[in-house]
């Protein structure tokens, strides 16, 4: 369960009285590398789970807790150690329970920024030089900022630095999708994580006057609430989720319908409303509306709240909101590729926070989306392989996490986006282009003297890197080499087989490979041509390099645009 690893997450601090962050009896010792500090006014707050705490200049307070209106750095720290998809209790909730099955890592809590205040860049790059000294093996930030190049990037350089002293990396993709080119955090050496909806949800059912039932959702599930009085229908985009619902009941609202607009698509979020409210997706937000204008002034509706529902479909699928590549700077390799559930997360949150009156005021969880919240999931995960394989490398983590991520959602269909309801495939991201640094600029981020003369230049998709995505000129033939290392079992032999992006014909050498030892490593070729029909410039074609053993299965996206 990930005992031995620390997992530093660095963001606006946390609660750290809350039950998410105590040690139970079953923590094992903090790890004898720990070098780092607990600097809460109140040292025994730390524990064996909570093994460290400190906040850095510029944070309005000095303590790392975290605010009492706004749980971001508490509710992300939670995930990490919940990457089981568990379903705590909300506000009492029937149709949801706790299960205290965290994982046995260690968290290191570094207090940086706040959600209102995400550019305090000196106090990041701060705080994860901090959490390289003091020996944390994951690093996870749910922070960003619009992309840069790489020289110019304190944070990218900083945690290139956290990748030299072997930590695992991964950050959010960022919240500016379904927008081309929003992705953040693009480097190569970071896993970056996209948000994917799960199969739950958390309903609210709106029965219009003339007898039609629809569906959406809502974290706040009155039992009893006035039945009579406006509804008003805020846009989407009109404010954040619970402010609107704030000012709708100042407003002297009864309840609130949140109507979708094509760009929200089919993505619904079950918010802590302060009043009966049902979020609906644009198609059903299109239903309403059409009885709106029929029925004019004599329109009525109820709400009714019937809790949680699991088998939602399509599962999972891309959130709106998800940052969408190409990356303008990383030179030809696709992010974000893999998204992790990041929609309607329901996790800890401050204890005293003024909208929940709670009975199990240690219990108090709240929902939240983004993908801040999918990518201490990854951290999670990361901390799971790091505690069973010791000695993997950060790259080969990052790897077995890619090739061994389902393409497919619950029902074996391609993952769909709830972008303008799901009419796309999600994977359809295309390459960032190349830039060339010179010495000066490879320098920075290198943090040493590069003369890139001397060491040489490879092309970006001749990296060693778990998908392929390359150019092709249709007139000519590509090739491209990988070089795979076994961590399977010795004596193994994979079957190479490649399901070509259409119109592309791809040859593999050799076309099976054999591995006697764990560590042993064999190189592989692909070979690039075109069928011969007609390829449009610009289009980007999807395939998959798979490998099968017959007990391992592995798969490399790959991604050919046309020259
Ligand atoms: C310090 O924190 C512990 C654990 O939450 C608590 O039991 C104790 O009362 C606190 N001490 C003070 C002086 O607040
Ligand atoms: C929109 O919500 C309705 C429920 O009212 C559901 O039946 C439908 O499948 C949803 N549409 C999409 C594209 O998810
Ligand atoms: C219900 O609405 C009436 C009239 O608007 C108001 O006086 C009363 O306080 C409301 N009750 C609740 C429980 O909100
Ligand atoms: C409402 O009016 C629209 C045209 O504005 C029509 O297409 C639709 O069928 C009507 N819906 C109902 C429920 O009467
Ligand atoms: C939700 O509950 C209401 C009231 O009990 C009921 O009318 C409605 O059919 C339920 N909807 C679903 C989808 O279960
Ligand atoms: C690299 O480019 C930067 C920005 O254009 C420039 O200031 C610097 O002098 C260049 N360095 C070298 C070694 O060419
Ligand atoms: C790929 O491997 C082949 C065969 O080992 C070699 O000839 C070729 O130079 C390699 N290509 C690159 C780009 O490294
Ligand atoms: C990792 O450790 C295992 C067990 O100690 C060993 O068998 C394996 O060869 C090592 N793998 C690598 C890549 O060093
Ligand atoms: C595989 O390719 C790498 C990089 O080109 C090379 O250094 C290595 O020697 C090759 N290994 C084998 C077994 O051919």
């Amino acid at each position: 369960m990930g005992s031995g690893v620390i997992i530093g997450v660095v963001d606006s601090g946390i609660t750290p009285n809350h039950a998410s962050f105590m040690d139970d009896g079953t923590m094992p010792p903090k790890p004898p590398t720990w070098k780092g500090s607990c600097r809460f006014r109140n040292k025994t707050l730390c524990n064996n789970k909570l093994i460290g705490a400190i906040a850095f200049r510029g944070s309005r307070r000095p303590s790392p807790k975290d605010a009492k209106n706004d749980g971001h750095g508490t509710h992300v720290a939670s995930i990490a150690l919940e990457v089981l998809l568990i379903t705590p209790m909300f506000l009492g909730l029937p149709g949801h329970r706790i299960e205290h099955s965290h994982l046995k890592a260690h968290l290191a809590i570094y207090k940086a920024c706040s959600t209102s205040d995400l550019r305090v860049m000196r106090d990041i790059v701060a705080a994860i030089e901090e959490a390289i000294k003091n020996g944390v093996d994951i690093l996870s930030l749910s922070l960003g900022q619009q992309s840069l190049p790489f020289y110019d990037d304190d944070m990218m350089i900083a945690t290139l630095s956290a990748i030299r002293a072997k930590i695992f990396v991964c950050m959010a993709a960022g919240n500016s999708g379904p927008y081309r080119k929003s992705v953040e955090n693009g480097a190569p050496w970071i896993l970056t994580v996209g948000a994917s909806t799960h199969d739950r949800r958390v309903s609210a059912t709106v029965k219009l006057g003339n007898g039609v039932e629809v569906e959406g959702e809502s974290g706040y599930q009155p039992s009893t609430f006035n039945a009579t009085g406006n509804i008003i229908f805020p846009g989407f985009g009109e404010g954040k989720y619970r402010d609107m619902s704030v000012n709708v009941k100042a407003a002297g609202g009864v309840g609130m319908i949140v109507l979708d607009t094509s760009r929200e698509g089919a993505t619904t979020l079950s918010y802590d409303y302060v009043l009966p409210t049902a979020h609906v997706n644009y198609t059903t937000a299109r239903k309403i509306v059409n009885y709106l204008r029929n029925t004019s002034s004599a329109a009525t509706a109820t709400i009714a709240f019937n809790g949680t529902k699991f088998g939602a479909r399509p599962s999972p699928t891309v959130g709106f909101f998800s940052s969408r590549g190409p990356h303008p700077y990383n030179g030809g390799i696709i992010k974000p590729r893999y998204p992790w559930t990041g929609v309607n997360i329901l996790s800890a949150w401050p204890l005293d926070s003024d909208q929940i009156r709670m009975v199990l005021r240690a219990h108090i969880f709240n929902f939240d989306d983004g993908t801040s919240m999918a990518t201490p999931h990854l951290a999670g995960i990361a901390a799971l392989l790091k505690n069973i394989h010791k000695n993997w490398s950060t790259a080969t983590i990052k790897s077995a996490i890619m090739t061994t991520a389902n393409r497919f959602d619950l029902d074996g269909n391609p993952i769909l986006d709830d972008y303008k309801e799901h009419i796309n495939h999600a994977n359809a991201i295309d390459m960032g282009s190349g830039t060339r640094y010179n010495d000066t600029q490879v320098s920075t981020v290198a943090g040493s003297l590069v003369q890139c003369s001397i060491v040489g230049s490879i092309a970006p998709e001749d990296l060693n890197y778990p998908s392929i995505s390359i150019s092709l000129d249709p007139s000519k033939t590509k090739s491209i080499n990988r070089t795979l290392t076994n961590v399977g079992d010795a004596n193994e032999v994979y079957n190479i087989d490649v399901e070509e992006p259409k119109g592309i014909t791809v040859v593999v050498s050799p076309s099976s490979i054999q591995f006697s030892q764990i560590g042993e490593e064999k190189n592989i070729t692909l070979e690039f041509s075109s069928k011969g029909m007609p390829l449009n410039q610009g289009n980007i074609l999807d395939g998959q390099l798979q490998l099968d053993s017959g007990k391992h299965f592995i798969r490399s996206p790959i991604s050919v645009t046309i020259l």
